[in-house]
């Protein structure tokens, strides 16, 4: 049973305990009244428990006002002397519901006084009933619609249609106090609103009700008394030719009773459809907001305020976790800057495709839709799919050459102390002969010349080795490819400090060298690939709402390949999520399309397809996903505003 506001006042000699009071079901504001003091005024919806004196006289004050509801009122007589007769025509008055007197059994007055204050929760009929219900369902309604824009709009569409109101204003007020006008709706002018935020006056009438979180009811905008403390501007009606005559502002206040918006509703209608065309038609078919309209407007706002408000926190939130997304992913991508933008641009094809994946009705893609809030949790696990890569050493992941530049350098000195050493040892051999044969002056000479061409040949030799490692160093040469060269150096051995046989090159050297592809090895490989593992740990240690649940998943599957090939669980296409697919078709293409890197051309869009056909023929990527793609134009589109 839907609740309506009912007040309670009782009289001060009706001795009833204040635990019935607090017990009633029926919600009720609860004020006394002192004997002897004269009745206040009454709004409608309000039960007294008086004395029948007091009674008397507010029978025959409301019987003499011809525009009072007798349902708008109840009495319960309180009989103060147990033997006291009631005067009949007293008790059989249609505003009394019932007797009391202090011999009364708690039950029995908490019975009489439930039905007085039930009675008056229907005194509007079924119809205000049924419009309670409706306010309900439609706060229901309200309270699940999280996108702000849409959530105005359905606060004005539902205010309109349960008050017939031709127009419809809708205001928030931000954290600054500051009011801003949002949307409006009217039914009969072809002009249209769009979502806006101008910013409104403090003496304009939301701006009043904003201050102040009054109700202003007033029956014509153009004949509010100058004395006012808020004005109307005509302005917007003479901008889209329409009169504005009644008009009801009401604060939409959140939990903390604090008003977080403006609803205005305009023009009350006898009939829902009739079009307000001519300042005739206002005349004849617009009227006052009365009090039934008034009560609906409220009990909508109530549930309005919530609504918009946690819309408005939903949305601040949105904001919040955006802000920390884009700066997580700018601190990735600051490591390797050869890699900036692409967990942007990942992230704008994987949604582009997951747009067109849904209006696609290809093999198997007919039943796949994504709802918002998916697509939000797509796109966040896209913008942080590489967010593991903080846990990857930067020199690993800005490794362009087979060597790093000081394991190089350490081979570019060891081939000068090669020559060197080289140099000394003959030198010395040469001192040595000297000593033992005592040579001519000839003889050492031309002994010397012949040591020092031995020593230039050697330097040119040396040269050269250094040149096949610098060629070698390349990621795109193979050893294959010069494999007879690289040998060569592998077998050079120039003497050490005691004359002991040294390699020009290290064995890890000569291994990283030989690379057959890149220019990572396989310890640098397992690193680059645990980013995933890293991904899924850091998403996971985040308490994600439960719209965003199976974002880690999404990100960590998606090195996966369907045929078990990928990394780092080896999942087949079963075990895939399908947003990880399509995130997957997205990072090959930006990864192969992306701008030059100082290790890798950025290939041409025509070859990246051709690479991820082969892969789909190979069983790795998902077919029709990237047929999609294609004939969508998804990864053209996003090149463009890339
Ligand atoms: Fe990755
Ligand atoms: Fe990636």
């Amino acid at each position: 049973m839907p609740e309506t506001h009912t007040r309670l006042l009782v009289v001060d000699q009706a001795a009833i305990e204040p635990e019935i009071l607090q017990r009633l079901s029926v919600r009720s504001d609860y004020e006394r009244i002192a004997a002897g003091a004269p009745i206040p005024l009454l709004t409608p919806g309000t039960l007294l428990v008086l004395i029948p004196e007091q009674a008397r006289v507010l029978i025959t004050r409301q019987d003499s006002d011809t525009d009072s509801n007798p349902d708008a009122i109840a009495i319960v007589l309180w009989r103060e002397a147990l033997n006291t007769d009631l005067d009949a025509t007293l008790v059989d008055h249609p505003m009394v519901v019932g007797v009391l007197d202090s011999s009364c059994l708690a039950d029995t007055t908490y019975a009489t006084l439930n039905v007085g204050l039930r009675r008056l929760q229907h005194r509007d009929g079924p119809r205000a009933a049924d419009m309670l219900e409706r306010v309900l369902e439609i706060g229901r309604a309200l309270s699940s619609e999280k996108d702000l824009d849409t959530l105005l709009d359905l606060i004005l569409t539902y205010a309109r249609d349960l008050t017939n109101a031709d127009g419809a204003s809708i205001y928030t007020l931000d954290a600054n106090g500051k009011l801003y006008f949002r949307l409006w709706q009217n039914f009969s002018t072809s002009a249209r609103s769009s979502a806006q935020k101008t910013l409104v006056g403090k003496y304009s009438i939301a701006g009043y009700v904003a201050r102040t979180g009054e109700v202003i009811n007033v029956d014509d905008a153009y004949e509010i008394p100058k004395t006012a403390p808020y004005r109307f501007s005509p302005a917007v009606d003479s901008s889209i030719g329409y009169r504005t005559r009644s008009m009801l502002t009401v604060p939409l206040k959140n939990k903390s009773d604090e008003v977080v918006g403006i609803l205005q509703l305009i023009n009350r209608k006898d009939q829902p459809n009739v079009l307000l065309s001519t300042p005739k038609d206002v005349a004849s078919h617009v009227f006052p907001f009365d009090e039934q309209s008034q009560s609906i407007a409220l009990a909508l706002a109530g549930q309005a305020g919530v609504a918009l408000e946690n819309s408005i926190l939903y949305k601040d939130i949105e904001r919040l976790f955006e802000g920390f997304i884009t700066a997580s992913v700018k601190a990735i991508e600051a490591r390797d800057p050869t890699t900036a933008g692409h967990s942007f641009r990942v992230a704008g094809f994987t949604e582009g495709l997951a747009v067109a994946v849904d209006r696609a009705d290809g093999d198997g893609l007919r039943d796949i839709g994504f709802t918002r809030e998916q697509m939000t949790e797509l796109r966040y696990a896209a913008l942080l799919h590489d967010f593991g890569k903080v846990g990857v050493r930067e020199q690993v992941l800005v490794k362009g050459k087979k060597l790093y530049s000081h394991q190089l350098e350490t081979i570019k000195q060891r081939f000068k102390y090669a020559g060197a050493t080289i140099a000394r040892e003959s030198y010395r051999k040469l001192i040595d002969l000297q000593q033992q044969q005592q040579l001519s002056s000839e003889e050492f000479a031309a002994r010397r010349r012949e040591m020092e061409e031995m020593l230039a040949s050697e330097g040119e030799q040396l040269e050269e080795f250094l040149q096949v490692v610098l060629r070698m160093n390349e990621p795109t040469v193979s050893r294959e490819t010069i494999s007879g060269d690289l040998e060569a150096v592998e077998e050079y051995k120039f003497p050490g400090e005691n004359g002991e046989e040294l390699p020009l090159l290290q064995p890890f050297e000569l291994k990283d060298l030989s690379l057959a592809k890149g220019s990572l090895n396989a310890e640098e490989w397992k690193e680059i690939k645990s980013h995933v593992t890293h991904t899924w740990e850091f998403l996971s240690l985040i308490p994600w709402t439960k719209n965003l649940r199976l974002l880690p998943e999404i990100a960590y599957a998606h090195h996966e390949k369907l045929d078990g090939s990928g990394y780092p669980r080896r999942l087949t296409s079963a075990e895939i999520p399908i947003q990880s697919k399509i995130m997957t078709i997205a990072d090959i293409y930006d990864a192969l399309t992306a701008p030059d890197r100082p290790y890798k051309a950025s290939l041409p869009v025509e070859k990246a397809l051709d690479i991820l056909h082969a892969e789909a023929r190979e069983g790795k990527v998902d077919p029709s996903l990237l047929k999609v793609f294609e004939e969508s134009n998804t990864y053209m589109r996003t090149v463009e505003n890339k």
